[in-house]
C-alpha cells in the first residue's frame, strides 16, 4: 500500500516502520511543524509535509497525532480533497465518525489500534510484531486492515465503537495498574534492604500464570489461602516501615478479598487498619 502519515509521534513512527519494514510504501509524513516532518520522514524514506501542503495520492491515510486532535487535523485535511482512498486513526478511545470529514470527501474510515505500548519508533515497530491490533471499519476497508495487521505480524480483531470506553478502560487495568503495584513492592522491597532485580522471576512468573491460568485461578499468598494473621503482620510491618503505603496496601488488599470472596473473614483487620 501507499501510505501517508499524519502525526510523527510515538505510534505514527512505529507503525510507519513496520509498514516500511513490510513492504508497503511510506509516500508522505505530515508532521505539524516541518522539522518534526523531516525527522520521520528521513526515517522512512517518505516526503516531509506539513498541513498545509498538498497530500501525495495514496491507498491509505493513517491519522497518528493525540487523541484530541484527530478531529480538527480531519477537517483541515478533507479540505485539501485529498485523492486517497482511506483513511483511519490509531486511537483505542476515538469513534470512527471522528473522521466524517474525511468520509464526505469519498473515503472509506476506520480506526487500527495497536494493544501495545509503544514508547519510541525502534521499540514500538518491534514490539508491534506479536502484538493485538482492534480494527473498526467496515467492508472491505476491514479486510484491507486486517490484511496489513497481518503484514506486521500482528493480530486483527475486531472492535465496534460502541465498545471502545470499556476496552479502554480494560487496557489500563491491564497495561497501568499493575505498574502502581509494582512501584509500591519496589518501595517495600528498598525498605527491606531487597534488591528489586529480586522480584523479576517472581512477577514474570505471575503474568505467565496469569495467561496460563487466567488471572483468579493464578492468585496465590495469605489473601487467597484466607490466612488473616500473616495478612495482619504485613499490614503493621508498611504501617510501621513505610507509612506512605499503607493506605495503597490495604486498599490492594480489600480488593483481593473482594476477588476471593473473603471481604467477611478479612474485615476485622482491615478496619483495625482503618482505625489506626
Ligand atoms: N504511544 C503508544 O503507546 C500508543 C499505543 C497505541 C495507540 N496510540 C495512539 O496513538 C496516537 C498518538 O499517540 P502518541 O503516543 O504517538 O503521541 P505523540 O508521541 O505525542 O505523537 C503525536 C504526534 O502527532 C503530532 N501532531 C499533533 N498535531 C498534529 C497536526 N495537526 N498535524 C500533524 N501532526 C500533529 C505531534 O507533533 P508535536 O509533537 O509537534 O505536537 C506528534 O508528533 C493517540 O491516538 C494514541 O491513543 C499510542
Amino acid at each position: 500500500m501507499r501510505i501517508l502519515l499524519v502525526g510523527p509521534g510515538r505510534a505514527g513512527m512505529s507503525l510507519a516502520m513496520a509498514f516500511s519494514a513490510a513492504g508497503h510504501l511510506i509516500v508522505g509524513v505530515v508532521g505539524r511543524t516541518a522539522k518534526s516532518a523531516e525527522v520521520g520522514a528521513e526515517m522512512v524514506g517518505a516526503a516531509p509535509l506539513t498541513p498545509a501542503d498538498p497530500l501525495p495520492s495514496g491507498d491509505l491515510l493513517v491519522i497518528a497525532t493525540r487523541d484530541g486532535a484527530i478531529a480538527a487535523v480531519a477537517s483541515v485535511l478533507a479540505a485539501g480533497g485529498p485523492e486517497i482512498d482511506s483513511a483511519v486513526h490509531v486511537s483505542g478511545l476515538t469513534p470512527v465518525t471522528v473522521l466524517d470529514p474525511l468520509r464526505r470527501q469519498g473515503m472509506r474510515t476506520g480506526s487500527f489500534h495497536p494493544l501495545q505500548t509503544l514508547p519510541n519508533p525502534e521499540a514500538g515497530a518491534a514490539r508491534l510484531a506479536g502484538a493485538y491490533i482492534a480494527i473498526t471499519a467496515e467492508e472491505p476497508l476491514r479486510t484491507q486492515l486486517e490484511q496489513l495487521a497481518a503484514d506486521i505480524g500482528a493480530t486483527p480483531f475486531r472492535l465496534e465503537d460502541k465498545d471502545k470506553a470499556l476496552y479502554h478502560a480494560a487496557a489500563a487495568a491491564a497495561a497501568n495498574f499493575p505498574l502502581a503495584a509494582l512501584a509500591m513492592a519496589e518501595d517495600l522491597f528498598a525498605e527491606a534492604g531487597v534488591p528489586w532485580d529480586a522480584a523479576r522471576p517472581l512477577v514474570e512468573a505471575v503474568v505467565a500464570n496469569a495467561f496460563d491460568l487466567g488471572p483468579r485461578a493464578a492468585l496465590t499468598g495469605p489473601v487467597a489461602r484466607g490466612d488473616v494473621a500473616t495478612v495482619a503482620a504485613q499490614l503493621e510491618a508498611v504501617r510501621v516501615q513505610h507509612p506512605a503505603w499503607q493506605l495503597g496496601f490495604a486498599r490492594f488488599v480489600e480488593l483481593l478479598t473482594r476477588l476471593t470472596g473473603r471481604t467477611e473473614e478479612f474485615e476485622g483487620v482491615l478496619d483495625a487498619e482503618e482505625d489506626g
